[in-house]
C-alpha cells in the first residue's frame, strides 16, 4: 500500500472523534491527501448498519449478530474506500477500527478473540493501521461526558466499560510499536500536540 492507516482509538468520551478531525485539517493545512472516516460508517451501507447497531430499540441483539454487524460495516467501509483509497496513496484517519471489535466484542462482551481476528482478516483484507492512537480515560470519567441520550453500546454497565479500557490497554501492551496510548487529561489543544509528535513522526513531517 502507497498511502498511511491511522486509527483513533479510545472509550466512549475519550475526545477522539476531536482529535480525529483536528489532525485532519492539521494534514490538509501541510497540503497532504488526507480523508477522515469512521466506523462503524463511512460509506452509506456502513451508516445504515450504524444506526441498527446504535439504536436503544434493538434490545434483543444477540453477541454474535452484534459482532459480525460490526464486521460487516467494516468490510464495506474498507471495499468502497479505504483499499482504494490506501492503493492510490492517500492518508486516511479513522475514528475506531478493529481494534474496537476487540475490546468491546472481545473483552466486553466475551467474543473469543481469536474468531475476532479471523473475521478481521475477512473484513479488512488483512489491511492493518501504520500507527494506533489510543485515548485512555476512567470510564466515569469518559461516560460524563457523553450526552443524556446515550445510544445501545453506551448505556451499558460501568462494568462492561471497565473491560473494553482495560481490553485496550491489554492491545497496547500486545502491538507496542503500532498503538500509542495518551492519556486524556488535560485541555485539547494540549492532547493534540501529543499526538501531532507521532503523526509527525509517522509521516515524516
Ligand atoms: P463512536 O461513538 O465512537 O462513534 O462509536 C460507536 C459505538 O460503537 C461506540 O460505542 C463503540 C462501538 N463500537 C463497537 O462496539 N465495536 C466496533 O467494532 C466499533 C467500530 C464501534
Amino acid at each position: 500500500m502507497k498511502g498511511k492507516f491511522i486509527t483513533f482509538e479510545g472509550a466512549e468520551g475519550s475526545g477522539k472523534s476531536t482529535q480525529a478531525a483536528l489532525v485532519s485539517e492539521y494534514l490538509k493545512s501541510k497540503k497532504m491527501p488526507v480523508m477522515l472516516l469512521r466506523e462503524p460508517g463511512g460509506v452509506k451501507i456502513s451508516e445504515n448498519i450504524r444506526k441498527l447497531l446504535l439504536d436503544v430499540n434493538n434490545t434483543g441483539m444477540g453477541d454474535e449478530c452484534e459482532t459480525l454487524l460490526y464486521m460487516a460495516a467494516r468490510a464495506q467501509m474498507v471495499k468502497e474506500v479505504l483499499e482504494p483509497q490506501l492503493k492510490s496513496g492517500n492518508i486516511i484517519v479513522c475514528d475506531r477500527f478493529l481494534d474496537s471489535t476487540l475490546a468491546y466484542q472481545g473483552y466486553g462482551n466475551g467474543i473469543d478473540i481469536k474468531t475476532i481476528e479471523q473475521l478481521g482478516v475477512f473484513a479488512t483484507k488483512g489491511l492493518a493501521p501504520d500507527l494506533t492512537i489510543l485515548f485512555d480515560i476512567q470510564p466515569e470519567k469518559g461516560l460524563s461526558r457523553t450526552g443524556l441520550k446515550k445510544d445501545r453500546i453506551e448505556s451499558r454497565s460501568l462494568e462492561y466499560h471497565h473491560r473494553v479500557r482495560n481490553g485496550y490497554l491489554d492491545l497496547s501492551k500486545k502491538y507496542p510499536a503500532r498503538i500509542k496510548v495518551i492519556e486524556v487529561d488535560g485541555p485539547q489543544e494540549e492532547i493534540f500536540k501529543k499526538v501531532k509528535l507521532y503523526i509527525d513522526a509517522l509521516l515524516g513531517l
